[in-house]
């Protein structure tokens, strides 16, 4: 664990919308939905011959758009590509100031993702924008960025996140389902598991939050709901969304229920005012019929930190009699 990614904030990001590029109505549209974030994307959701005027409607968007509130993220072509340095170079040299994070897909090394903390910190001096502010998302897409995801999440003080591509992972590995996301037919138990808990191993090693990618069904929004909650349940900290209808249902199963939250905030200061001076400085306290100890207190600190971050406010207070 680095000091930078110590210091680097974690963002809200329980639905992270995907909007393409080259689409202007799009882009006007994703401004006003609820999403946590926005990624204006240069990679698959933009034709080939779509790539080099989209680089441009990104950067006009981005500048004159009204995205506040949201953390703002550009989805680049990967590196195999003749198309990458181009992306970067065009929207954050015009647009870097408004920019939170580049989007690098299909990430394969930690080589990969030092190419693009250069050039960014290159176009970063020649601007004069802060070196190191525009932070990095990786998208894990096929076998070898999976077996390498150690050294890609530890690349660079400027990663923020891991993010599971299950469309391009499900072509690499030849899984036998053509449905984004959901169970291949004929495996009894959960074909995600692994993949899953492998890049939130990795992402919590390194103090980066784990998104789970898009559900292409998007008129069925209790498909998507059964997705992400296999995603939350594990600890990932949200999802991709394609579309509006997306939006609500991954905010609710990303963010903590208000009944958690409340508790947490309880355990927090009922472990605060249990250590303290005034509360006889112990390491162990009762809150109700409940033992609450260190432990206790960082499992609190997830939930109240998920809940803080989706901006929900608690609705019990704690008095001392309580501990
Ligand atoms: C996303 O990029 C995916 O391939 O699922
Ligand atoms: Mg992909």
């Amino acid at each position: 664990m680095s000091s930078e990614n110590q210091q680097r904030a974690l963002r809200p990001r329980r639905s992270c919308l995907a909007v393409p590029g080259s689409n202007p109505r799009f882009l006007e549209k994703a401004q006003g939905l609820a999403a946590d974030q926005v990624f204006l994307d240069l990679e698959d959701a933009c034709a080939p011959l779509a790539k080099p005027e989209a680089r441009h409607t990104i950067v006009k968007f981005l500048n004159e758009g009204d995205w506040s509130g949201k953390t703002r993220v550009v989805r680049v072509n990967d590196w195999t590509t003749e198309w990458t340095y181009r992306d970067v170079v065009t929207v954050v040299e015009g647009a870097g100031a408004e920019l939170d994070c580049v989007m690098l897909p299909k990430v394969q090394a930690a080589a990969q993702i030092q190419a693009l903390d250069m050039l960014l910190t290159q176009i970063e001096k020649t601007v004069g924008l802060e070196v190191g502010r525009i932070g990095i998302e990786a998208q894990i897409e096929n076998a070898k960025g999976l077996v390498n995801v150690d050294e890609i999440a530890a690349a660079s003080p400027r990663m923020e996140t891991i993010v599971f591509g299950p469309a391009d992972f499900m072509a690499s590995i030849n899984m036998k389902s053509l449905v984004v996301g959901e169970q291949p037919p004929g495996y009894p138990a959960d074909a995600y598991h692994y993949i899953l808990m492998r890049i939130l191993m990795a992402a919590r090693t390194h103090d980066l939050q784990a998104i789970d990618g898009p559900y292409l069904q998007i008129r069925d929004v209790e498909g998507y709901r059964k997705v992400a909650q296999r995603a939350a349940a594990l600890g990932f900290d949200g999802k991709w969304v394609l579309h509006p209808g997306q939006v609500e249902a991954s905010n609710e199963v990303f963010a903590p229920s208000q009944e958690d939250y409340d508790h947490a905030e309880m355990i927090l200061d009922a472990y605060a005012y249990c250590t303290s001076e005034a509360g006889g400085k112990k390491g162990s306290a009762m809150l109700g019929d409940e033992m609450i100890d260190e432990a206790s207190r960082k499992m609190a600190l997830v939930v109240s930190g998920k809940g803080r971050a989706a901006g929900m406010k608690r609705t019990t207070s704690f008095t001392p009699e309580e501990a």
